[in-house]
């Protein structure tokens, strides 16, 4: 058999597998740091995985700070704070931008922006859990730091995807996230990506210091995703409101995020496949 006739058998046992055990869908983006990443991450591995036929809803819930629209160049006409003032339901706040890329987009400058409080995020997942069939991944894409609401958001999500910084603060900064985690006995997946590499060499470099810490001090092992270059084209995309894998796709840094997409993608189906069936009632 060729090499990539098994390739294509082991993925449709991947994906019979991954139905008998539905996990890992919704993946909070998070850094401690603010400016890391997180939306432009979201944005783009969405799309990148939405090319490849996976169906992602991405929820903005950086609170009154919402960027993804902008960087969109969409109108969000509805956003998550009718879910939270109204008591709308999570799926009559999407907006559709392409066939398999949803969005909940959020609110900016609202000078009565409620903080959403735990019994308000657990109504959020108890939701989002009825909308797990509907798609292959759920990226949360959260604010910065490590507040109470952060936090409660981040230890109901399946996995945590942390995006640091080749700096020193932003190491310290994701090491934090990871003993929040840990100190709160989070079971789900930890990856990590590192952003804004001046040298490729950059990221393994960031996460082996991360995860030797992590390692000796919380007997942590996140998974590395993969590492995206600082390049004046991000910026460029962002001014120009336009999505960077669509602008500006076949380039190295369109690559990078493409690879970590493909590699989420993967350590997802696997880590489905050795969940112990019983875990996957929630
Ligand atoms: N790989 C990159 N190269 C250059 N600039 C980047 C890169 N990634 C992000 N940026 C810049 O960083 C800014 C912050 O990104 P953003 O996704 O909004 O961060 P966060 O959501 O973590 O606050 C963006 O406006 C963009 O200008
Ligand atoms: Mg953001």
């Amino acid at each position: 058999m060729s090499g990539q006739a098994e390739r294509v058998m082991e993925l449709r046992k991947l994906a019979g597998d991954r139905r008998q055990n539905p996990l890992s869908k919704i993946f909070a983006l998070t850094s401690g740091k603010g400016g890391t990443g997180k939306t432009f991450l979201s944005l783009n591995l969405a799309y990148s995985l939405a090319a490849a036929g996976s169906r992602v809803l991405v929820i903005d819930l950086d609170s009154n700070l919402s960027n993804s629209n902008i960087m969109l160049n969409v109108i969000a006409a509805k956003t998550i704070y009718g879910f939270y003032t109204e008591q709308k339901l999570l799926s009559d706040l999407i907006t559709e931008y392409e066939p398999n890329i949803h969005f909940i987009f959020g609110d900016s400058g609202r000078l009565n922006y409620p903080s959403p409080k735990s019994g308000l995020i657990s109504k959020m997942f108890s939701q989002l859990r009825n909308l797990e069939d509907s798609y292959d991944f759920i990226f949360l894409d959260t604010g910065a730091g490590a507040g109470e609401d952060i936090l409660s958001i981040l230890l109901k999500a399946d996995g945590n995807i942390i995006v640091t910084l080749p700096e020193p603060t932003a190491v310290m900064d994701s090491y934090v996230m990871l003993k929040l985690l840990s100190g709160n006995r989070y079971c789900g997946k930890k990856y990590i990506v590192v952003n804004k590499c001046f040298e490729v060499e950059d990221g393994k470099a960031t996460f082996d210091n991360l995860t030797m810490a992590a390692d000796h001090f919380l007997k942590d092992k996140p998974a590395y995703l993969g590492e995206v270059s600082f390049d004046k084209s991000v910026i460029k995309s962002i001014v120009s409101q336009e999505l960077f894998l669509k602008g500006y796709s076949g380039t190295p840094v369109a690559a990078q995020i493409e690879r970590i997409a493909g590699r989420l993608y993967e350590f997802n189906h696997v880590a489905n496949i050795l969940q112990p069936q019983a875990s996957s009632a929630l």
